[in-house]
């Protein structure tokens, strides 16, 4: 299957994409969201997770140049642009929560529009490409978007995303409003995706389910990052069982039999 073809994601042999931030800061106005933050996408799957309103939406719209940010990112060593097209040149894409799909657009014309900066010949490629990647979505090549179910229609988005070859794939809340199934699919895509070389950072509220997908997460609450690490560590943190698996934090120092 072409999905596990490396080459298939990556920029003509260029190494995987490695995120590094420090001390971001970003927010609306004069109203400071996110405070002096530090993190590391590596490459892999790396997951952000937090409560409404901690942030995560704020992060990814401060790394893709759609809100003011300051501080330092750096992609494999290189200072990330700060305009939007700029970043995107970088091989930097997000798919945004709520799809923003063109409802009366078939499949097959949005995953186009996504690869507006491909040259056509590529681009008639790349979309074969990404018909091979979500055979789901060959057989709906001519539906309109806007028709699609709420899985499918994130699945378009993610897809749409991938047409521009992007080595940093950002998405927010894919499994938003998805049914169990639907939500199992979309995270393994994710992975599925990572696996071929793109680097993803993810945003999800299905905490189990998404650190059982990812290599490393971040929790985010208020702004602030409370607890990292790899996501088989956090998933048995008190941080995130407490707060997140509502499970009681195992004793401090619980005898062990
Ligand atoms: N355009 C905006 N203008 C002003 N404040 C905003 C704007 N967008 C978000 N905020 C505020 O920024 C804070 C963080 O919002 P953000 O959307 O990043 O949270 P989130 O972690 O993505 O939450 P959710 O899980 O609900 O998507 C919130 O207090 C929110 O009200
Ligand atoms: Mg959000």
């Amino acid at each position: 299957m072409m999905f596990y073809n490396p080459e298939g994601f990556t920029l003509g042999g260029s190494p995987r994409a490695h995120l590094q931030v420090q001390g971001l800061s970003a927010g609306y106005g004069p109203f400071l969201v996110l405070r002096d933050l530090s993190l590391e996408v590596r490459p892999g799957l790396t997951v952000i997770l937090g409560p409404n309103g901690a942030g995560k939406t704020t992060l990814l719209k401060a790394l893709s140049g759609l809100i003011a940010r300051r501080g330092v990112v750096r992609l494999n060593g290189e200072d990330l642009p700060t305009r939007t097209d700029d970043i995107v040149k970088r091989g930097v894409a997000l798919v945004a929560e709520g799809r923003q799909l063109f409802p009366q657009m078939t499949v097959a014309e949005n995953l186009e529009l996504g690869g507006w900066l491909v040259p056509k010949a590529e681009r008639a490629q790349r979309l074969a490409q990404a018909f091979d990647d979500f055979p789901k979505l060959k057989e709906r090549a001519h539906q309109m978007a806007g028709t699609m179910s709420g899985g499918e229609q994130q699945m378009v988005a993610v897809a749409r995303a991938m047409m521009s070859a992007p080595r940093l794939l950002m998405l927010d809340e894919p499994s938003l409003g998805l049914a169990p199934k639907m939500v199992d699919e979309l995270l393994a895509i994710a992975r599925r995706i990572a696996d071929a070389g793109t680097t993803v950072l993810m945003v999800e509220q299905n905490v189990k389910k998404a650190l059982a997908v990812a290599d490393r997460g971040y929790v985010l609450e208020r702004g602030a990052l409370v607890a990292s690490g790899a996501a088989a560590l956090l998933a048995r943190s008190s941080v995130v069982r407490e707060a997140y698996l509502g499970a009681k934090a195992e004793p401090a120092a619980a005898p062990k039999p």
